[in-house]
């Protein structure tokens, strides 16, 4: 019997317009490495991945930062399987390393209503790190950065649901080398 034919993203009518090209994500991730390792010249920060949605982006960035990055994960969820957001951050996963005293960047995959990342400020802040900056790869155009505190962006992005480079719909797509919209069957 022949193995089943693995997926193509290129057929699934639920993969629409491409958002941001693979190549377009590794130059703009570049920029940002270049940025922070400016930033941190003389530190040793630690990147803090919100997972699952940053697990990508948190890979390639520290290879851009030519520092000797440390990196930890924390898990947050707010949306279960669907595409909206249940408006409640359970927190999944705490971290390992101890923060007191150091200089955290918080790597996120979208910052959209802002929610998920207000419910880690708190949370991390009151752990006494020496600094605390946000690095985020996408940031909807409606989302308050200011307030929120946003030092690095890497995209602005306008509200449609996003999958692929980390982002997913119910645990599929993650592994999309682009960014693309969802096509959701429903409407
Ligand atoms: P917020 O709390 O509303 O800012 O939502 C942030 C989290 O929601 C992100 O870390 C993602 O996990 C998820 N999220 C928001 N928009 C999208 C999207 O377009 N695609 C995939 N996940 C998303």
């Amino acid at each position: 019997m022949s193995p089943a034919p693995l997926e193509s993203f290129d057929d699934d009518p639920r993969v629409g317009d491409t958002v941001l090209s693979e190549t377009q994500i590794a130059e703009r991730i570049r920029e940002l490495g270049r940025e922070l390792t400016a930033d941190y010249a003389d530190e040793r920060p630690l990147l803090v991945c919100v997972l699952r949605g940053a697990y990508a982006f948190v890979t390639d960035l520290a290879r851009e930062i030519d520092l000797p990055v440390e990196i930890d994960f924390i898990a947050v969820s707010s949306y279960g399987a669907s595409t909206r957001t249940s408006g409640v951050v359970r927190l999944v996963k705490d971290l390992d390393v101890d923060l007191t005293g150091r200089h955290v960047v918080l790597v996120e995959d979208i910052v959209d209503t802002g929610l998920t990342l207000r419910y880690l400020r708190r949370s991390l802040e009151a752990r006494g790190p020496a600094s605390l900056e946000v690095c985020t790869l996408l940031a909807r155009e409606s989302a308050d950065l200011e307030g929120l505190g946003v030092r690095y962006v890497g995209f602005t992005i306008p509200g449609e649901f996003v999958i692929g480079y980390g982002l997913d719909v119910d645990e599929r797509y993650r592994n999309m080398r682009h960014i693309a919209v969802y096509v959701d069957p429903g409407v």
